[in-house]
């Protein structure tokens, strides 16, 4: 079974997916967070940052855009296919009310004619493989029959479904019985996406779902950074590892950022996820989070790393009943 990190806007940038390779890896395709492109037919200079060759050496990246024009992810493709790359992803997931707005993302899902004409155009003009990162619908789970017609038409390299609709964001459980009866009807291979933490949630999911290409991990992943290795028969995580990790991640940002303030805002969504691996971590998770300046901030790791024990899996329960 592959493993795919999920791609995180603000968390799995470049930085972060190279330092996560160096002292865990056990992932074997790190999706981008989600790049715009416009009409201008170039990368930023950020998004060249993000997706430049040097900034992700010898790491398996596949780029994601998000967009509803066809012509502006033929452009972006192309240049991807360019660099080096052999896969780009289409997002077709994220629920936020800015993206759905302008009916990208998830909000493209509402307007299946127009999705059918972009993937018409789009695939018959691109020059590497196009794989989809979709959600069930907008508000109703039934509307992913129509969808999946749609996908079934064109040749998806990979459809990764997360089983829930746009007005679920990211509450309730997945739909796990749409997945499936999705996956039974797939013409293209399937990647399952939700809610996978522990070691037995993946193991599950292999066994539930042994027809599908891989499994794709977000939150999971960050709150146990060896989560996937462990997953193939690797070790765990152990707590010098985990410092190493959290070092070399906080100097890169620190080098990025050209501020300890900025470095340390970005590690503190990190450890959103990460204190969930570290037991008895409510006193010393809150400190850290309230750290006003970077001294600070480094002290309540610092302590964090010598005190707190670490548990066989992350505790971090989204959708659990408490
Ligand atoms: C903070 C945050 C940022 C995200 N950014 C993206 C993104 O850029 N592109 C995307 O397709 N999904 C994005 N997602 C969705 C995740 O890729 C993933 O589908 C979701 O977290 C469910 O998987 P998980 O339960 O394993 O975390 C994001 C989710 C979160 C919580």
């Amino acid at each position: 079974m592959q493993y795919y990190f999920a791609p995180m806007e603000g968390v799995t940038g470049a930085a972060f997916r190279s330092v996560h390779h160096r002292w865990f890896g056990g992932v074997d395709k790190y999706f981008t967070p989600f790049l715009t492109p416009t009409e201008q037919p170039r990368f930023t200079p950020r998004q060249l940052r993000e997706i430049a060759p040097a900034n992700n050496e010898g790491l398996p990246v596949v780029p994601q855009l998000l967009t509803r024009r066809a012509a502006d992810f033929i452009w972006a493709a192309n240049a991807l296919a360019a660099l080096g790359y052999h896969e780009v992803n289409l997002n077709l997931g994220c629920p936020s009310g800015t993206v759905v707005s302008k009916g990208k993302g998830a909000g493209f899902l509402a307007d299946p004619d127009g999705l059918d004409r972009f993937l018409d155009t789009v695939f018959s003009a691109v020059s590497v493989p196009v794989s989809i990162k979709t959600r069930l619908g907008v508000r109703d789970p039934a509307e992913f029959g129509r969808l999946l017609e749609i996908y079934n038409r064109y040749p998806v390299s990979e459809l990764t479904i997360h089983p829930r609709v746009q007005k679920d964001l990211y509450r309730g459980a997945p739909r796990r019985e749409c997945f499936a009866a999705a996956l039974a009807r797939s013409a293209n291979p399937v990647c399952y996406n939700g809610d996978l933490v522990t070691r037995a949630d993946c193991l599950a999911a292999q066994a539930a779902y042994p027809a599908v290409s891989a499994l794709m991990i977000g939150r999971g992943l960050i709150a146990d950074p060896a989560l996937a290795r462990r997953v193939k028969g690797g070790p765990g995580a152990d707590i010098a590892t985990l410092r190493a990790f959290h070092d070399n991640l906080y100097g890169r940002y620190c080098t990025l950022f050209g501020s300890r303030h900025n470095a340390m805002l970005r590690m503190k969504e990190v450890w959103s996820y990460l204190l969930f691996l570290f037991d008895g971590s409510e006193k010393l998770g809150k400190r850290l989070k309230k750290a006003a300046d970077p001294r600070e901030y480094e002290l309540q790791a610092d302590a964090i790393f010598r005190s707190l024990p670490l548990r066989a899996d992350a505790a971090y329960g989204w959708y659990r009943p408490a």
